[in-house]
């Protein structure tokens, strides 16, 4: 069993990157600048943001952190957003979900110039990746790509099942492993919560990505030997023993699925540093499509 090292692999794409921001920066043009928003003091997501901003620090990027409380209006956040589009220092942005239940995420999505949407989440993003048109990808299916692509994970012709349809990583997902490029080229099972005979469906999968934040979800006895296990999840659950009071689970049950895998994501290290590589490509992309 080959563990799918995210760190080290988002590691090595963030020096990469931090070459090119110094070419540029050489040849006299301006570091590409990403802005994030977080609304309100959900623990993980501020631990997300911080990490976001860190990454920026480590290409060479510039960044800003706008911090927004939990009261802001819809209208208010919708506002700072126009301000962000139209803000010339700003390459892209990101706003950091989930929202507070009294702003529609929908609308927010759909306030963010798809010139600045490095999260790839607009309906014009998602458009041009089913079209195969040049824009930005989503970031956590753009880091499994990655990831599955720096590990020279064979995928054509392979059996994927992605388990979980959100609009962020398991629909878009299901679309990159299906299309016509290196890491692609599967047979594609979206599954989702009303799908019966679950565990007959991946049992059959060569490559099982998993994301519907249910912790130790997938077990051993639903997977194949020599299948590739992509743990998207990462749900905190309480424990004493740590400092912090809790641990970090993902959707995959590592102790009896990996021994029967011949790549898996571990959690944390997998999923999750690749999400902010591909956060940091999709921003330098950003000044290379002005
Ligand atoms: N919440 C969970 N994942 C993400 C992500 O990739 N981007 C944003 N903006 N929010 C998230």
């Amino acid at each position: 069993m080959i563990l799918l090292d995210g760190k080290q692999t988002a590691s090595d794409i963030k020096d990469e990157i931090a070459v090119k921001v110094k070419e540029l920066k050489a040849a006299g043009k301006k570091a590409p600048h990403l802005a994030a928003v977080i609304v309100g003091d959900n623990g993980a997501s501020i631990t997300y943001v911080n990490a976001k901003v860190k990454a920026c620090e480590k290409v060479g990027f510039d960044s800003t952190l706008i911090k927004l409380p939990e009261t802001i209006t819809e209208e208010e956040l919708l506002s700072k957003i126009e301000e962000l589009n139209n803000d010339d220092n700003i390459d892209g942005f990101i706003v950091q979900l989930p929202l507070p239940k009294h702003i529609d995420e929908l609308k927010v999505t759909l306030a963010i110039s798809p010139l600045k949407d490095v999260d790839g989440f607009h309906p014009e993003s998602l458009g041009r990746m089913v079209l195969d048109l040049p824009g930005f990808l989503p970031a956590t299916p753009y880091g499994i790509v990655q990831l599955l692509d720096r590990y020279n994970i064979e995928t054509s012709g392979k059996d994927c099942v992605v388990i979980g349809r959100s609009h962020i990583v398991g629909s878009p997902m299901s679309i990159l492993m299906a299309r016509n490029n290196k890491v692609g080229n599967c047979t594609v099972t979206l599954t989702h919560s009303r799908t019966q005979n679950l565990a007959d469906i991946t049992r059959r999968a060569d490559i099982i990505i998993v994301a519907l934040g249910k912790p130790e979800f997938l077990t051993g006895d639903m997977v194949k030997d020599g299948a590739v296990v992509v743990d998207v999840g990462i749900t905190r659950v309480a424990d004493e023993t740590k400092k912090s009071g809790f641990r970090l689970l993902g959707d995959v049950d590592f102790a009896s699925v990996s021994p029967k895998c011949s790549h898996i994501t571990p959690v944390p290290g997998g999923v999750g540093p690749m999400t902010i590589a591909s956060l940091m490509m999709n921003t330098l992309q950003a000044i290379e499509m002005k």
